[in-house]
């Protein structure tokens, strides 16, 4: 059972990782190192905030950067802040006229992203909405379209993130989805969040308007690409 071998993420004893520390510390050797402040504010998000291990980290933080500039994406949109770690990896590859809209329920931790995003000179790129997502995105103009979609908050509301950005996503479109393996209790689902993940899951795998692949990065990505 995968959850008997489970470890801590390199940096982070809180995560149960399901990939073995050596290979994911391999794997993170062997991409493009994060920059100074993002190292930083992994560090404080470590010492100062209640659940630290929400935190994508250097591994999928380098992928979303990389998946952003490979699709060419001009507008992100963000469902889950938290401190503006994985905000931060994404404005970076963005263009310089590109635009990242992030939404963040718990105003503690929108203001720490907030203090970070004004230190990074990507920072202007990023818009913080503070408050529900499914309000934020659902009051965003109709004609508002994003070319990449991070998930990444509230595992209960995953496919009412999905039928409410999917429209807003333009053709050939990226979400990434966070969290698909859920330290791989999606094999065995117990508590309401593990069935919420397994049914998105499942929705996403009947959705016959997109494409996907599931990567067992850190906890799990899905990768769904709009038809
Ligand atoms: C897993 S964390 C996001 C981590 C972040 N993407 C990163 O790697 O730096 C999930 C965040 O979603 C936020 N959240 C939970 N429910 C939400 C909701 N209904 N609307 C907006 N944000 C929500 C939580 O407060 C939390 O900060």
């Amino acid at each position: 059972m995968l959850l008997n071998k489970t470890h801590s993420e390199p940096g982070n004893p809180y995560v149960k990782a399901i990939i073995p520390r050596k290979v994911e510390e391999y794997c993170l050797r062997h991409s493009t190192p994060r920059n100074k402040l993002l190292r930083e504010l992994e560090k404080y998000t470590q010492r100062h905030c209640e659940s630290p291990q929400m935190l994508i980290g250097p591994h999928e933080g380098a992928l979303l950067a990389f998946l952003v500039r490979l699709t060419g994406a001009r507008r992100v949109l963000e469902i889950g802040t938290f401190t503006g770690y994985s905000a931060l990896c994404m404005a970076e590859a963005l263009p310089k006229n590109g635009q990242l809209v992030t939404c963040e329920i718990n105003p503690e931790r929108a203001e720490i992203a907030r203090s970070f995003i004004k230190r990074s000179p990507h920072g202007h790129k990023i818009k913080l909405l503070l408050g529900p997502a499914l309000e934020s995105v659902t009051k965003l103009p109709r004609a508002t379209k994003f070319d990449f979609v991070f998930i990444d908050a509230d595992k209960e509301n995953y496919v009412n993130y999905y039928e409410t950005v999917l429209p807003r996503l333009k053709p050939g479109g990226v979400i990434a989805a966070d969290n698909v393996l859920w330290s791989g209790r999606v094999l065995a689902p117990k508590k309401e969040s593990d069935r919420a993940v397994v049914k998105f899951n499942k929705h996403v795998r009947r959705d016959t308007r997109v494409e996907c692949v599931m990567l067992p990065v850190r906890d799990g990505v899905y990768l769904v690409r709009k038809r």
